[in-house]
């Protein structure tokens, strides 16, 4: 039996929580329990508003993705709404497999009626009809709740050929992974989908002009999709309040390693890394700090001033990533734990190009000589990595392969993992 949603959210039940509000507090199999706690209000106000104008306040609150990339959630939503070809399509990548990150699990099973809300709101507001929800083969629980609270949606005319009686029709549709962490990448999610490899498209075409069936796609995290909830119900003003001027809104955080009290935090983007350590009971020894996930960078423990938003993490050389953040103390051995994420990129590439498929090999090579070394690096393996390294970064078609080489980097440049 897996642990339960509520247990990994240390937070449940607090006070202020806008994301999480109702995650350990709402029955999540009942959509009268949902609408008791304020379920379906973003909704009719969405269908007050109309699609130009939900586009416009997703656009005035500054809402950005929370996959990762942090793109302009709004601009993304108008390039799709204002595409003449049709239909157009609504995906939401639930396919969450970044190393560390579970906070879309901990939604879909502790308040799935709000993916099920949210997903209809993008779905009007771009103008399409049928979604689809990709997620995670690994998460059993959340495809059972998914399940049930679109089966109910559907039976209580909150989805179907006229959601909530406004002559609006739109549907969803589950689609499970089956283990490829490549298949969260957008266009190998789409290609996934549509039957085919899991291997990433070339960007552009967008999705927005291009995506699932070659048809205008508004792909969305499911933490984005969720933050269109308190946008609507506070107003664009409100939500923008929270956060900082270019991070604006609250942000999930996942927790993990030498913390006492690991799991999913909710704070407004500008609180520090240093403040949600303490919070998840951090240890002492602290060693170094994973920002971002295998695909994101390492940071010293003594730089717990980082501001937890995306100009600041940039700023300070580094990413926020989905929101990973993982502690490691003294007891950890470095150059194993590199070797370890070294074989997860060379396992997850898809092969498709040669910079990632024969790099990720080269570069777990040499990581495995500097462990049977005992930690020690040659100079030459240095500067192999280097290499291959950049080689990956400048010429590999995704996210993937441009990322593999981003966390054993910040350990040589920033940790001296092996000095
Ligand atoms: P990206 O920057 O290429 O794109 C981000 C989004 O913006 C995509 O939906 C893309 O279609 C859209 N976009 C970008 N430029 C556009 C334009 N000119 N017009 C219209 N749309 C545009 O980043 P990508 O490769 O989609 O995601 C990379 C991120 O994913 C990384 O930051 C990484 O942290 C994260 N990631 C998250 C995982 C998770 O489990 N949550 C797993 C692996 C990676
Ligand atoms: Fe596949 Fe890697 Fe190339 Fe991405 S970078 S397309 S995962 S081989």
């Amino acid at each position: 039996e897996e642990p339960s949603a509520a247990l990994a959210v240390p937070q449940a039940g607090q006070d202020g929580l806008v994301l999480l509000r109702r995650v350990g507090v709402v029955d999540p199999a009942s959509l009268d329990d949902y609408r008791a706690h304020g379920g379906y209000a973003a909704l009719r106000r969405a269908f007050e508003l109309g699609p130009a104008e939900v586009i416009r306040e997703v656009t005035d609150a500054g809402l950005v993705g929370r996959g990762g990339a942090a793109f302009p959630t709004g601009r993304k939503w108008q390039a799709t709404a204002s595409r003449p070809d049709r239909p157009h399509h609504l995906v939401c990548n639930a396919d969450e497999s970044e190393p560390g990150t579970f906070k879309d699990r901990v939604i879909m099973e502790g308040d799935p009626y709000a993916l099920v809300e949210s997903m209809t709101i993008a779905a009007y507001a771009v103008g399409a009809h049928q979604g689809y929800l990709y997620l995670r083969g690994e998460y059993p629980r959340a495809l059972e709740r998914m399940s049930h609270a679109i089966e109910q949606a559907r039976a209580r005319g909150l989805l179907g050929d006229d959601v909530l009686g406004q002559g609006y029709a739109f549907d969803i549709e589950i689609r499970r992974g089956a283990g490829a962490y490549i298949c969260g990448e957008e266009t190998a999610l789409f290609n996934s989908i549509e039957g085919y490899r899991g291997e990433p498209r070339s960007k552009p075409p967008f999705p927005v002009e291009k995506g699932l069936f070659g048809r205008p796609t508004a792909e969305n995290n499911v933490e984005t999709l969720v933050n269109v909830l308190p946008v609507l119900t506070m107003g664009a003003q409100a939500y923008a309040a929270i956060g900082t001027a270019k991070s604006t809104g609250p942000k999930l955080f996942c927790v993990s390693g030498s913390v006492d009290r690991p799991g999913v935090y909710e704070l407004p983007f500008g609180a520090t890394l240093g403040e949600l350590l303490e919070l998840a009971g951090v240890r002492e020894r602290l060693r170094a700090v994973l920002l971002g996930g295998a695909a994101g960078g390492f940071v010293r423990p003594d730089e717990r001033d980082i501001p937890l938003t995306f100009e600041g993490t940039r700023q300070a050389g580094t990413t926020l990533g989905s929101g990973v953040v993982m502690a490691f103390d003294d007891t950890v051995p470095l150059p194993r734990l590199l070797l370890r994420i070294a074989e997860f990129f060379r396992d997850e590439s898809c092969g498709q190009c040669v910079p990632c498929r024969v790099g990720t090999v080269r570069q777990e090579e040499a990581l495995h000589r500097i462990v049977a070394r005992t930690g020690a690096a040659a100079a030459d393996d240095i500067a192999l990595l280097r290499e291959v390294g950049r080689a990956m970064r400048d010429a590999s078609i995704c996210g993937l392969g441009q990322s593999a080489w981003n966390a054993v980097e910040s350990a040589i440049d920033r940790l001296g993992a092996y000095e």
